[in-house]
């Protein structure tokens, strides 16, 4: 038996353990902080308080399904303290190139395409059908939404988060702790943290 737990019982979560199923775990639970289901589909959701430690010690593996950047290092970070075996999960049905880097803890979904030389950090999200072309850096705890698009030679920093349907024009550089809204497109360097929408991408707070 090939057993993960997935940290968080959101809807997203669903979509992780439907990548776990496609890369043969065949027994999957949930697990979250005062749960409030026992069941997400078809999976059972367990209590974190109670039930991680004996996760850990039957060596389950793990990945965090918590879309928020911050929440998911703070997640991933107490599973790696306690000697939990994070994974880094890819659909099958994504493209990533020969030499492209992932870090522990990504998950890479349906349809996702991530060219060559470019790396990728520890925690990321590279959601369904979002592209990350060639020579890009991608920090820790990045989230790129569904159907969002990086050209070549792009940097984005730590926790950013790239909306459903923003583009990032190429040779640009986000810093860490952006938001980027659905939608937007980036045609400059963004160097102050925030939250920036629109086409030309421009800062709201
Ligand atoms: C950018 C974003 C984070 C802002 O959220 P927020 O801080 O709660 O902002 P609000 O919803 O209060 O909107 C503030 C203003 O910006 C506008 N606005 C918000 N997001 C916008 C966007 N993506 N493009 C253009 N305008 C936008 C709102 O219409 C509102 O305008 P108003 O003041 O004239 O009414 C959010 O709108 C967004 O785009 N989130 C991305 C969601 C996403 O990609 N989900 C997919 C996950 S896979």
């Amino acid at each position: 038996m090939k057993s993960i737990a997935i940290m968080g019982a959101s809807g997203h979560c669903k979509v992780v353990a439907e990548i776990a199923l496609e890369n043969g775990y065949d027994n999957i639970v949930f697990v979250d902080l005062n749960p409030t289901i026992d069941m997400l589909g078809e999976y059972p959701v367990a209590d974190e308080d109670t039930d991680l430690e004996n996760f850990i010690n039957e060596k389950y593996d793990f990945i965090v399904g918590i879309g928020d950047a911050k929440i998911r290092r703070k997640v991933q970070e107490k599973l790696l303290s306690k000697g939990a075996n994070v994974v880094t999960l890819i659909h099958p049905a994504a493209a990533i190139a020969y030499d492209v880097s992932i870090g522990t803890g990504t998950v890479i979904m349906a349809g996702a395409v991530v060219n060559p030389g470019t790396k990728i950090g520890d925690g990321c999200i590279i959601n369904t059908c979002a592209s990350v072309d060639h020579d890009n850096t991608i920090g820790d705890y990045v989230h790129i939404s569904v159907g969002s698009h990086t050209a070549g030679t792009v940097a984005m920093g730590d926790n950013c988060w790239l909306g459903i349907g923003a583009v990032v024009s190429n040779n640009l550089s986000i810093c860490a702790d952006c938001t980027i809204g659905a939608g937007a497109v980036v045609v400059k360097n963004i160097i102050k943290p925030g939250t920036y929408i629109g086409v030309p991408a421009r800062k709201i707070d």
